[in-house]
């Protein structure tokens, strides 16, 4: 076996640019989920999959329609006595606007130095090629030592929408001691990270709605309600001045720290500077009592992600709008819950929207946070993969981001996720420019092999 595993990084080593190229080529797919223009690339991308996994001598491979994007599953089930591992990935991405503000177009991979920037490059087809990679330097090279079963969704993007249904239907075939997710990335090029919460996330759109038509804002100004000067009203209300979140329960279900855990936050490098560095604020603010690291890891947030209302041309218009529409999001934490934050909203805005205007709430998405242990196989095999490529302990990271399919695992399949990743706190994602730093994907695909390995 331990002659496998070095062939096997042998092997993985003389193939970075077969890799490489297999990753160009995913991110070439414009695989947008929100977008409906891009339902024939999201199946594009899909398939591209199943090609792969059945080079890889994978089985059961098939495509599953759900109502909106397609779930791949494929497995391998030969080593007898061997744990089996789910593998969980996501081929969707986010939107590549604003599309100006790319140096290079979003779906035309281009390498400069040692990244490759691409939509998609970091969150998350990269880390999906990178286990594809590590697998096939195992298949080629004596084989799996243990069994695989792969999940890889379309919405992760959108929420998972479809998953929960998938999952419950799909009980004995997802079954496995545990799920391997790569989407959560590691803190720093010499960080390698084991992350062990996320948020969660409840998305709306609201309107609030005036006069049945624009009006001219000095026949009319003063004499009704301006949609867009009460929705500001109403958002402003929503925090207090020192960040505390207003709608009625909100944080009713939110568990706190304990001491311990406040003080192993404190000692991971995620101190002032660094949220200074990677956001480019001129100043760090956020909830009143707790640390940068706790309001991204363990704190509920409410922001607004757009905004849309009246003129915003160049020049003057004097008008008063119709309608005013905001787009607000709430990350959450264990165990506050997409639904029940949305009757508060629903209750915030019944108790503070004045007359002379109606209103109505879009729910756009949701997920849940999660928590997960942190002694599992999993989790150990995981720690110590990475330590033998990156020769230091793995950081235990709580995150800000959300994978709605983790807590999802735990409900209905019953198992845990061992959570990390090889995109960087610098990637971009979500913005324009998004990277993958090569040398750390190379790396990566290294850490996969041995974790494999040491599952046996
Ligand atoms: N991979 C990210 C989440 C992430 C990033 C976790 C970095 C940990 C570290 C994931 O693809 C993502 O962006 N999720 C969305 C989910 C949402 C739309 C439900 C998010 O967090 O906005
Ligand atoms: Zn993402």
């Amino acid at each position: 076996m331990t002659d496998n595993r070095e062939k096997a990084l042998q092997y993985a080593k003389e193939n970075k640019e077969k890799f490489l190229n297999e990753l160009i080529d995913i991110v070439r797919i414009p695989s947008v989920s929100t977008d409906s223009e891009r339902k024939d690339d999201m199946l594009r991308a899909a398939e591209w999959l199943t090609k792969k996994l059945a080079d890889l001598g994978m089985e059961n491979i098939e495509i599953f329609p759900t109502p909106k994007h397609p779930v791949v599953y494929a497995d391998w089930l030969h080593a007898e006595g061997a744990p089996t591992v789910l593998i969980y990935g996501h081929y969707d991405v986010q939107p590549a606007d604003p599309l100006e503000l790319w140096e290079t177009p979003p779906f035309e991979p281009s390498q400069r130095g040692d990244n490759l920037h691409a939509r998609g490059a970091s969150d998350m087809k990269g880390q999906v090629v990178a286990t594809l990679s590590a697998i096939e330097s195992i298949v080629e090279n004596g084989g799996l030592p243990i069994n695989i079963k792969f999940m890889i969704e379309g919405e992760e993007e959108i929420g998972s929408p479809s998953l929960v249904d998938f999952m419950e239907s799909h009980k004995d075939l997802l079954a496995a001691d545990f799920c391997l997710n790569a989407d959560a990335g590691m803190l720093g090029k010499e960080l390698p990270s084991i992350t062990y919460a996320l948020r969660g996330l409840a998305y709306f759109e609201i309107h609030v709605n005036g006069p049945s038509h624009d009006l001219h804002s000095g026949l009319f100004g003063g004499a009704v309600r301006n949609p867009a000067n009460v929705l500001m009203t109403l958002i402003a209300g929503m925090k207090d001045a020192d960040g505390h979140i207003q709608l009625p329960g909100f944080y009713d279900k939110v568990r706190s720290l304990d001491d311990e855990e406040r003080a192993q936050l404190a000692r991971l490098p995620m101190k002032e500077e660094f949220f200074l560095k990677q956001t480019g604020a001129p100043a760090l603010w956020g909830e009143k009592g707790f640390t940068p690291v706790e309001h991204v890891g363990a704190r509920p947030t409410l922001d607004v992600n757009g905004m849309l209302s009246g003129f915003t041309g160049e020049g003057a218009k004097t008008v008063l709008p119709a309608t005013a529409m905001a787009k607000i999001s709430m990350r959450l934490v264990p165990d506050q819950t997409p639904g029940e934050v949305y009757e508060q909203l629903v209750q915030y805005m019944e108790a503070n929207t004045p007359e002379g205007v109606t209103w109505d709430i879009k729910i756009e998405h949701g997920g849940n946070p999660s928590i997960s242990e942190r002694d599992g196989i999993g989790v150990r095999a995981m720690a110590k993969a990475l330590k033998q490529i990156w020769g230091v302990e793995s950081l235990f990271k709580r995150e800000g981001g959300s994978i709605p399919v983790v807590g999802n695992m735990q409900d209905i399949l019953g198992i845990e996720s061992v959570l990390t990743g090889f995109g960087l706190p610098d990637d971009r994602i979500h913005s324009p420019n998004e990277k993958q730093d090569l040398p750390t994907w190379y790396r990566g695909i290294d850490a996969l092999i041995h974790f494999f390995y040491n599952l046996v």
